[in-house]
This record gives C-alpha cells, sequence and structure tokens, in this order.
C-alpha cells in the first residue's frame, strides 16, 4: 500500500463530501425561471456524487487504508471552496464546474500516483470518473453558452 496514494484518495473523498453538500445547496437554493430544470439537474449530480463517495471510501480499505468519515476532517482536508446562499442559476452551475474541474486534477494526481504503485483498478477507477466529469463539462459550457 502506497501512503501517498491513501492520502490523496483520502483528499479526493473530502472534495467529494464538499461538492456533494455544495451540490445539494443548489439543489434548495435555486431560484429563478430554470428552477424546475436546474434542481433535477443537481439532485442528478449529488445523488451520483453520493456511489463515488462510497466507491472511494471502499476502495482505500480494499488497498489497506483508513477512509476519512467525520465531517470535521473532510472541512479540513478538502480544497474545495463552500459555496453559501448561491441561487441565481448561471452562477450555481459555473461552480458546478469549478468543482468538477478540480475533482478531475485531483483524479489525475491520485491516477498518476496509482500507475506509479502498479495499482491498475485504482488508475481505471479515476479515468472511469474523468471521463464522466470531461463529458458533463462540455454540457455545462453548452448550457452556459
Ligand atoms: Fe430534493
Amino acid at each position: 500500500m502506497s501512503n501517498a496514494l491513501v492520502n490523496e484518495l483520502n483528499q479526493l473523498l473530502s472534495d467529494y463530501h464538499i461538492y456533494y453538500q455544495n451540490t445539494r445547496g443548489f439543489h434548495w437554493n435555486i431560484k429563478g425561471k430554470r428552477f424546475f430544470e436546474l434542481h433535477v439537474k443537481f439532485e442528478e449530480f449529488y445523488t451520483e456524487a453520493l456511489t463515488t463517495i462510497d466507491d472511494l471510501a471502499e476502495r482505500i480499505l480494499t488497498i489497506g487504508g483508513a477512509p476519512l468519515h467525520t465531517f470535521e476532517d473532510y472541512q479540513h482536508t478538502s480544497k474545495l471552496i463552500v459555496y453559501k446562499d448561491v441561487s441565481e442559476d448561471s452562477a450555481c452551475v459555473q461552480a458546478v464546474k469549478t468543482q468538477l474541474e478540480a475533482l478531475i486534477a485531483q483524479e489525475n494526481k491520485v491516477k498518476d500516483l496509482a500507475a506509479e504503485a502498479g495499482d491498475n483498478e485504482t488508475e481505471d477507477m479515476m479515468i472511469g470518473l474523468i471521463n464522466v466529469q470531461q463529458k458533463t463539462i462540455w454540457m455545462l459550457n453548452s448550457w452556459l453558452g
């Protein structure tokens, strides 16, 4: 087990929790003429994040590490911005995009460390996440015009 790899996976796990809660906030606080469309879309994003959170924590356990599991740890460890009281539709979509870009950067870091450690499965997991998120960013860019 590579300690550096576990640490970076825990960083990603923490980032995902902040992203999850930020996106729930957008789901609740979104206002304007595109409420229905975005309310549903944000729910889709945070529901997907929940699955990823579980997969990441269990991957950390599988390779012999210990996943962070308290809000305190997540807040201290995550490098993502906490968005508070954001309700304007473009600001919410832009914030999701910014966070996905940050998640991809961290996933790339994990991917490279996993490759170095010969952990093809973690590497493959990161490639899968990045693949989906790059597509989502394309869609968010289309939405933002
Ligand atoms: Fe809801």
